[in-house]
């Protein structure tokens, strides 16, 4: 074997394994399918989207209210090999749809604004990424200390990529449908509570700044970390009470079993059944 050779496996080995390692959601027969990415390649073009870092967290956002886990009836799109299996039909909803009256909506059903808030750039990240193959990757690794400020600025890109979907960029929800997460007075009476409720969702009969809502929020996948960053981000915007939410916090109640949380809300109802 030539040294060129074997520095070329050596490298393509330290490339592999630690994908191979916090792969789990991942199905490995993608990383057998994908060429190891040359020097030349991610220089001229932006390294192509994957799931874990800009896939999913749209899903989360603008589809898991009714994708999820739990649903019984639709496919969970939070669940890679799900997601893989379907890309065509999801991108052709996202991009290409079924013009008419219904281009560009995904899902046009009247109660899910969600879906319709779904942006441009977020469309191209879904076209893209069925294009070029639909790679799992890894999910960004966030460890160690972070102070309150820079929670706040991580915190403020998962919100706007994941929360604003529902509770609106500016935290006011809509109506009816989401309840505000700026002054609400429901988050800011119980931290725990509010932690909890982002690490196992929440549905059924919730007042809010003297508003009722009947609705729910599915759980994501979200990090300990992710979920300190977002909770510490809302509650130093919006008005709120400028407390700071850590990732042990975090930790110590995801082991406790969720509030219960009023009674379960309707099942979503299929417009074509
Ligand atoms: C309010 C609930 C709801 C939301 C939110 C929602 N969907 Fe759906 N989705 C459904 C239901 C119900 C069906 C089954 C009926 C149908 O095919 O339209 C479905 C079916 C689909 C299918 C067809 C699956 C197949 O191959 O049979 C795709 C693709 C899809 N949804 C994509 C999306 C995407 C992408 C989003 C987010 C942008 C989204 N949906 C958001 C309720 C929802
Ligand atoms: C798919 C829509 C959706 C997304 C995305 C979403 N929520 Fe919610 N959220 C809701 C709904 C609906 C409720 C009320 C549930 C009920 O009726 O019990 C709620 C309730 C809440 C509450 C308690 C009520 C309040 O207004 O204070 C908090 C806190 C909260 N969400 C935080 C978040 C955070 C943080 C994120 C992002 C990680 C997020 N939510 C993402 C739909 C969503």
């Amino acid at each position: 074997m030539s040294i060129f050779q074997s520095l070329n496996q050596s490298r393509r080995v330290r490339w592999l394994l630690p994908w191979a390692l916090v792969a789990h959601g991942c199905m490995l027969f993608t990383a057998s399918a994908q060429t190891v990415p040359t020097a030349a390649a991610s220089e001229t073009k932006p390294p192509a989207p994957t799931y874990l870092r800009d896939i999913q967290p749209i899903l989360m956002g603008h589809c898991s209210r009714c994708h999820n886990s739990q649903a019984r009836f639709v496919y969970d799109w939070l669940d890679y090999k799900t997601a893989f299996r379907d890309r065509w039909e999801i991108k052709r909803r996202i991009w290409d749809s079924w013009k008419g009256s219904y281009y560009k909506e995904s899902m046009p059903i009247q109660n899910s604004p969600e879906s319709l808030l779904i942006s441009e750039e977020d469309r191209q990240l879904i076209r893209d990424w069925v294009t070029s193959g639909a790679a799992c990757g890894t999910q960004p690794v966030d460890d160690g200390h972070k102070s309150k400020s820079e929670r706040v600025v991580l915190g403020r890109k998962l919100f706007n990529s994941i929360c604003a979907a529902c509770h609106q960029p500016t935290g006011q929800g809509l109506p009816n449908v989401f309840p505000p997460l700026a002054g609400s007075d429901f988050l800011n009476a119980d931290k725990k509570r509010a932690i909890k409720i982002v690490i196992n969702g929440r549905q059924g009969e919730v007042v809010v700044n003297g508003m009722k809502f009947n609705n729910s929020m599915p759980s994501f996948p979200l990090s300990d970390q992710d979920i300190a960053n977002v909770l510490t981000f809302v509650y130093n915007s919006f008005g709120n009470a400028g407390l700071e939410v850590n990732p042990e916090e975090v930790k110590l109640f995801r082991a406790e079993p969720p509030d219960p949380s009023g009674p379960p809300a309707a099942p979503v109802k299929n417009q074509y059944e």
